[in-house]
C-alpha cells in the first residue's frame, strides 16, 4: 500500500510527513521524512515540485472500505499537525514582544490599537476554526493563552513608551495569514479557479486585515492594492499598492511577493509623468499593465515596457462617482472573462454601464447598460461576466445589493452582506487568479473570500 502525504510547511518549504496506518488508526509521525530512517519509505518530487512521501504498507492493513474516513482523520490530524507549527511560532512572537520590553531604543512607532484589534481577529479566528472542527484538542487552549499573554504584554509595552512593534506585527501578519488560509481550506473548499459553473456570489468571507499602507500613513485614505487579474510568467506573486491623501494617483509600488509588501519593500516605484496622473483610484494590474482612470478616460501602464498609454471614452462622465469618494468615474474590472471598465455617463442618467475592454486594441469592444445609480453604489467589481455592486449598511456593514448578468442581460436585487473593518473604501477588487475579493478600505489593507453558489 502506497500513501503519499504532503504538508506545505508555514516558512515555504515542503516537508513530507510520514503516515502509519497501524490497526484502523492513522498516525502522523511530526518530523521531517529525512529523520524517519526506514527502508519502507521513500521520497520523491512531484510534478510541480512538491514533496511526496511513499509509505508502504502491506495490503492487509489497509482495508479499502475504510479509505474515506481515514483521509478524513488525516485531514484533521494535517491541520492540527499545522497548528501545532504556528503555535510555536506564536509563542516564539511573545517571547520576542516580552524581550523588546527590556530593548525600548530598537523600536520607532507602534500602532498599539491596530495589534490589539487582529489579536482580537486572531482569537476570533482560532474560534471559528475549533468550532468547525469540533475539536477538544488542547492545542485550541494553548493558542489562547498564547494570544492572551501576547495582549498583556502589548498593553504593558504601551504603558511603557511609543515604540515600535513593527518586526513583530509583520511576523503577526504572516502568521495570522496562515491561520485565515487554515480556516478557509476548511470552510470555503477548495475554490475551484476559473471555472464559472455556478450561479453566482453566495458568500463572503470575514475580512482579512494585512496592515495599514506602506506608507504607514493612515491619512492615506484614497489608494487601492491587490495582485495581478493575469500574471505572466515570473510575477504570479507580485503584489501593488498605490495610495494619497486625496484621490489623484502620482505612484505606484510592485512588491515582487507577500512578505516584500509586509515588509514595505518594493522592487519598482512608477511615478507617473504630469501628463499621465491617475484622477481616481479603482485601477487593477491585469497582464502585467496597470489600468488606470486619467480625466474621464482610461489609462494603461505596460509594466513590461513601462510606457503609457491613453484612450478617452467617449460617453463616460465624471459627475457620478461612486458614495465613498470623489473622482471615481471609471472603474477598472477584472474577471474570469477579461478586462471590464465600469462607468457612468450623461445619456444613462448615472446609470452604470458595463463596458468590455478589448486587450489588444485597448478600446471597448461591448457595452451593456445596469438600472443601478453610480452615485448609490459603495463600490463595484465583476466575476464571471456579473457585474456586482455594494452599499453601506452601517458603519461595519457592507451588502451586494445588485447584480448585472452580461451574459443574460438580467439584473437582480440581492443582499450579501459582509463585514468591515473601517467605514469607508475607495478600491475593491475581485481577482479570479485566487478568487479574493481586495479592498482599500481607509487605508488599509483587507481582502476576502469569495464563495460561489454551486448548487
Ligand atoms: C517493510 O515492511 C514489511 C511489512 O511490515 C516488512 O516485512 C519488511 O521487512 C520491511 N522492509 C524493510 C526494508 O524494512
Ligand atoms: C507569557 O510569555 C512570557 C514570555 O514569553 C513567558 O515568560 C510567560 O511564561 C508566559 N505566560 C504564560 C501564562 O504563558
Ligand atoms: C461535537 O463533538 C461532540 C463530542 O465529541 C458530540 O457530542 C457533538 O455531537 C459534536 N457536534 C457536532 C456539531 O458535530
Ligand atoms: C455544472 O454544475 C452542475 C451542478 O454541480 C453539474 O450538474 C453540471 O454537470 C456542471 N456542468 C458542467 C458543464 O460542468
Ligand atoms: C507590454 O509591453 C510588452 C513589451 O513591449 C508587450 O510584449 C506586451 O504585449 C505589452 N502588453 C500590453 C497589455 O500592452
Amino acid at each position: 500500500m502506497v500513501l503519499n502525504l504532503l504538508l506545505k510547511h508555514p516558512d515555504g518549504h515542503f516537508l513530507c510527513f510520514t503516515v502509519l496506518l497501524i490497526c484502523f488508526k492513522c498516525i502522523i509521525l511530526f518530523q521531517p521524512l529525512e529523520d524517519w530512517d526506514s527502508g519502507n519509505v521513500t521520497t520523491s518530487v512531484g510534478e510541480s515540485g512538491q514533496c511526496l512521501c511513499h509509505v508502504f504498507l502491506p495490503d492487509t492493513s489497509f482495508p479499502a472500505d475504510r479509505v474515506e474516513h481515514m483521509q478524513q482523520v488525516s485531514k484533521d490530524m494535517i491541520l492540527e499537525a499545522k497548528l501545532n507549527v504556528y503555535l510555536k511560532e506564536l509563542s516564539d512572537l511573545n517571547v520576542r514582544v516580552a524581550m523588546l520590553e527590556t530593548s525600548p531604543d530598537k523600536y520607532i512607532k507602534l500602532d498599539f490599537e491596530l495589534l490589539r484589534i487582529e489579536l482580537r481577529e486572531f482569537e476570533a479566528l482560532v474560534t471559528q476554526l475549533r468550532e468547525s472542527l469540533n475539536s477538544s484538542s488542547p492545542i485550541f487552549d494553548s493558542l489562547y493563552t498564547e494570544i492572551r499573554n501576547m495582549t498583556l504584554i502589548v498593553n504593558q509595552l504601551e504603558t511603557y513608551d511609543k515604540s515600535n512593534l513593527d518586526v513583530i506585527r509583520i511576523e503577526f501578519a504572516k502568521l495570522q495569514k496562515k491561520l485565515k488560509d487554515c480556516q478557509e481550506d476548511q470552510e470555503f473548499i477548495q475554490p475551484d479557479i476559473g471555472n464559472c459553473n455556478h450561479t453566482g456570489i453566495l458568500k463572503i468571507s470575514k475580512p482579512m486585515v494585512v496592515q495599514l499602507n506602506a506608507h504607514l500613513n493612515s491619512g492615506y485614505q484614497y489608494g487601492g492594492w491587490g495582485k495581478d487579474s493575469k500574471p505572466i510568467r515570473g510575477y504570479e506573486s507580485m503584489y501593488y499598492y498605490g495610495g494619497y491623501s486625496g484621490a489623484h494617483v502620482y505612484d505606484f509600488y510592485l512588491y515582487s511577493n507577500y512578505d516584500k509588501l509586509i515588509l514595505r519593500s518594493e522592487f519598482k516605484r512608477h511615478h507617473i509623468p504630469s501628463a499621465y496622473v491617475g484622477t481616481g483610484n479603482n485601477y487593477i494590474v491585469h497582464g502585467n499593465s496597470i489600468y488606470y482612470q486619467h480625466d474621464v478616460g482610461m489609462c494603461k501602464l505596460n509594466l513590461t515596457s513601462s510606457r503609457y498609454d491613453f484612450r478617452a471614452v467617449s460617453d463616460a462622465s465624471g459627475s457620478f462617482s461612486y458614495s465613498y469618494s470623489p473622482n471615481q468615474n471609471l472603474d477598472f474590472a477584472a474577471d474570469e472573462n477579461g478586462l471590464w471598465v465600469l462607468y457612468a455617463s450623461d445619456e444613462s442618467r448615472g446609470k452604470m454601464i458595463i463596458a468590455k475592454v478589448d486587450e489588444k486594441s485597448f478600446g471597448i469592444e461591448d457595452k451593456w447598460n445596469t438600472g443601478v445609480y453610480k452615485q448609490l453604489v459603495g463600490n463595484a467589481f465583476m466575476a464571471c461576466g456579473i457585474m456586482y455592486a455594494t452599499r453601506p449598511v452601517d458603519l461595519n456593514t457592507e451588502e451586494i445589493f445588485y447584480a448585472f448578468d452580461t451574459k443574460t442581460g438580467e439584473e437582480k436585487q440581492l443582499s450579501i452582506t459582509f463585514p468591515k473593518f473601517q467605514e469607508r473604501y475607495t478600491n475593491l477588487d475581485y481577482n479570479p487568479m485566487d478568487q479574493k475579493l481586495y479592498m482599500y478600505n481607509n487605508g488599509y489593507y483587507v481582502s476576502y473570500n469569495v464563495r460561489f453558489n454551486r448548487g
